[in-house]
């Protein structure tokens, strides 16, 4: 049987999500009552980066579903500190140590090593700046539980969105629900244009400028983006927005500077969106939840705690009913109904090259040693491709094939032919002579992997 890991909010369908709603609505109606479903198992919490709701709140839905948990909360204490690599320390705890396991990592990609390495499902709980599917199936499920519905309503994201991952699973999930995004950063902490090709080439959503004047004070010191879904079901979901101008919303989703991630330290902060009572008094957000997957800084005053409009401390409670129904699906304590499966991505190996990932905190950069480079295919002609760890675009110039060890343009028409299994990257013609590639030419019609 293969072993299901959740590494990217998209390894779940849209049904699937919503089975977990579900789930979690019957664990958070009687939290206690449900001590049988993980009787026996251990969850095992490798965390390489601070945490205090993401473990505790696994850790709280293990116990409930009356299993045990294995934690490693600061991983100095283990042999990483001796130089042990993920990679080793997952086939460690995965065999015969527990039967599944929740990673936290500073460097983008690593559940997906991780889910390379183990033997029982990996659970992503937040990788660098990347991807937390986790909280965002805790932010759906409480847009869920609020509004009803997550179809065509208004989310305003506001604050780094560079680098918050739980910004980049829940822009990716809402786009796929057909909810609408406005984005509203700090300025110099936009949307990463990894993130942005992502929700336009998978999800057919298109940013386009707003009018977001009556968003009032926290729109004031920022350009405004729309993710504007293009296809066509999706925007008759365009409820209350007139034109681009944003006029109600329906969830306002704070998040504080991720300075552990900033390139200076978090020394230039600019000038920084803030929520308080003046700010939460604009018209349009009359009707808004106001949410935040903590910890917070002072992007929310501490004023607005008591606005019945103020959810973030409930958001975190449901954090555990959300996990519980994680566990124990993944566990395969409950099996769920649909069948339906997002058709996944596939990832590909490349062979050979140089990395082409551009990003240095990239789990194929950091740990080197145990990471193949992978990649998913974003077009053809030009070849683009994205990097299958952190998701960045990767950089190169040359592509070749590993069958013919001839290399091409990236515009070639040539490399059309060739499978994706068998692609390689290189930056110049050097790097690619050094691998023992040669230069193909115009071709002559034939595919490499023909010949
Ligand atoms: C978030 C995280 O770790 O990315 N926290 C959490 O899991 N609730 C958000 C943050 O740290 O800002």
């Amino acid at each position: 049987m293969t072993v299901r890991h959740l590494v990217s909010i998209d390894d779940l369908s849209l049904a699937e999500i919503r089975e977990l709603f579900a789930l979690a609505d019957r664990f958070a109606s009687d939290l206690r009552g449900h001590a049988d479903l993980c009787r026996g198992m251990i969850s095992a919490s490798l965390f390489y980066e601070p945490s205090t709701r993401t473990r505790l709140s696994f850790e709280s839905a293990m116990l409930r579903l009356g299993g045990g948990v294995l934690t490693a909360a600061d991983m100095r204490s283990t042999s990483a500190s001796k130089g042990e690599s993920l990679a080793d320390t997952v086939r460690v705890v995965s065999g015969g140590y527990s039967d599944v396991i929740v990673l936290r990592h500073p460097s983008e990609g690593a559940a997906r090593l991780a889910s390379m390495y183990s033997s029982v499902p990996v659970i992503n709980a937040g990788d660098g700046s990347h991807e937390h599917p986790t909280q965002t199936l805790c932010d759906l499920y409480n847009l869920w539980v609020e509004r009803g519905r997550i179809e065509g309503i208004e989310v305003v994201l506001a604050g780094d969105l560079r680098y918050s991952r739980t910004i980049h699973s829940f822009a990716y999930a809402l786009a796929r629900f057909g909810a609408n995004v406005i984005c509203v950063p700090t300025p110099g902490f936009e949307l990463p244009d990894y993130v942005v090709q992502r929700l336009r080439e998978e999800f057919g959503v298109e940013p386009q400028r707003a009018d977001a004047s009556r968003l009032g004070d926290i729109a004031a010191r920022s350009d405004a983006v729309y993710l504007t879904p293009q296809k066509p079901h999706q925007l008759s979901l365009f409820t209350h927005a007139r034109g681009l101008t944003v006029e109600r919303v329906d969830a306002v989703y704070m998040t504080r500077p991720q300075t552990e991630r900033h390139p200076d330290g978090g020394r230039n902060l600019g000038d920084y969106v803030r929520l308080g009572k003046h700010q939460l008094a604009a018209e349009s957000l009359r009707d808004a939840v106001v949410m935040h997957p903590l910890p917070r800084r002072d992007e929310i005053s501490a004023e607005i705690d008591d606005d019945p409009r103020s959810i973030y401390f409930k958001q975190a409670s449901r954090g555990v009913p959300i996990r519980m129904a994680i566990l124990s699906v993944l566990t395969g304590s409950v099996k769920l109904e649909t069948t339906s499966r997002v058709p996944e991505s596939r990832l590909h190996r490349t062979a050979l090259g140089d990395n082409p990932c551009p990003n240095p905190t990239c789990i194929s950069r950091t740990e080197a040693r145990h990471v193949h480079p992978a990649y998913k295919l974003a077009s053809r002609a030009p070849l683009r491709a994205h990097c299958g760890y952190c998701s960045h675009e990767l950089q190169f110039t040359l592509v070749g094939c590993t069958t013919s060890r001839r290399v091409y343009g990236r515009d070639s028409l040539e490399i059309r032919k060739i499978r994706p299994d068998h692609l390689s990257f290189f930056a110049d013609a050097a790097v690619a002579q050094t691998a023992g590639f040669e230069p193909g030419g115009a071709g002559d019609g034939r595919s490499a992997d023909e010949q």
